[in-house]
């Protein structure tokens, strides 16, 4: 029963509506468009933590005036009680809910619901699968400081393989024309990445001096059993310190999709960095959920 379009992916948005989107961004940010979600029923369901996520998707639905519900998984009869995910979804249509925003520890959990659902799932984040508002907003970001991302050379460092953000980010890097350089060991950023416009390499202070963008990622612990690779080694391959942070170019920004770990991939020299852009991820994380609520619902 899926009538009306879900955002599972990068992949369910045309190129057009990126520059949709990133324009909706702006005018939310500059408050220039009424609240357009009167009265439209939207429910969190977060399986897993978030600050992020959930607290920005929370801000945006209220901004743009919906009604919002923030549904404890606890409190779900499809986790305790026997009901299906597709009589949850049925149910939660039946009574005017309109936007399912879903966070999920399995890939393809928002898919399944949004199989069975007569209104719009949003993915926060599935697995290691997807994380598609995240990929808007950091490519909001980056496009606030170069205008284009054609041509730009984006350097990903780290648990690319388990990383919901980096699988999404790629799509999006590829959809604009930027080259994505995936760096990390091995067992983290296997060479089977490799394909048109997306590099694999291994030697971070080599790569340094060619980026303009720097996208850290948080080593996944949660989502394997084994660290491939011993944490001393990797902060002396792959952190970012001061030394590192002095092969850049003076225009490069490093970013971080959060949550960071201090002295793991990061150390405190970043945070100080000009180029640091951590906080307009976040702000924009804002005003790219309003965005992307607003297309999916009024679709104009
Ligand atoms: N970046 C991100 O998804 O953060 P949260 O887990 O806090 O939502």
């Amino acid at each position: 029963m899926r009538t009306r379009r879900s955002l599972l992916d990068l992949d369910d948005l045309a190129v057009e509506e990126f520059a949709e989107i990133f324009a909706r961004t702006t005018a939310f940010e500059r408050g220039e468009i009424e609240k357009r979600l009167q009265g439209v029923a939207c429910v969190n369901l977060f399986f897993e933590p978030s600050t992020r996520t959930f607290t920005s998707f929370n801000l945006a639905e209220l901004r743009l005036g919906a009604d919002v519900v923030n549904l404890s998984p606890r409190d779900l009869s499809y986790m305790t009680k026997g009901e299906s995910l597709e009589d949850t979804m049925v149910t939660l249509a039946a009574m005017g809910v309109t936007v399912v925003v879903v966070r999920h520890p399995e890939d393809g959990f928002p898919a399944k619901m949004a199989l069975h659902f007569d209104g719009h799932v949003i993915n926060a984040g599935d697995g290691t699968h997807a994380h598609p508002t995240q990929a808007l907003l950091d490519l909001y970001t980056m496009l606030e400081e170069f205008g284009s991302l054609r041509g730009r050379t984006v350097v990903v460092v780290g648990d690319v393989l388990h990383s919901r953000v980096a699988h999404s980010l790629i799509v999006g890097l590829h959809r604009l024309d930027a080259q994505a350089i995936l760096v990390g060991p091995e067992a983290l950023v296997p060479t089977s990445y490799e394909r048109d416009g997306v590099r694999v390499e291994r030697d971070l202070s080599a790569i340094l001096p060619s980026a303009d963008a720097v996208l850290l990622l948080r080593i996944q612990r949660e989502r394997f059993t084994q660290m491939p690779i011993s944490d001393d080694e990797y902060v002396a391959r792959y952190r970012l310190d001061a030394a590192r942070l002095g092969l850049l170019r003076e225009s490069a920004i490093v970013m971080h999709p959060g949550p960071y770990n201090r002295g793991i991939e990061l150390d405190e020299s970043v945070l100080r960095f000009p180029g640091w852009r951590y906080s307009r991820q976040v702000l924009h994380g804002l005003g790219v959920r309003m965005a992307v609520l607003d297309l999916l619902v009024t679709g104009t």
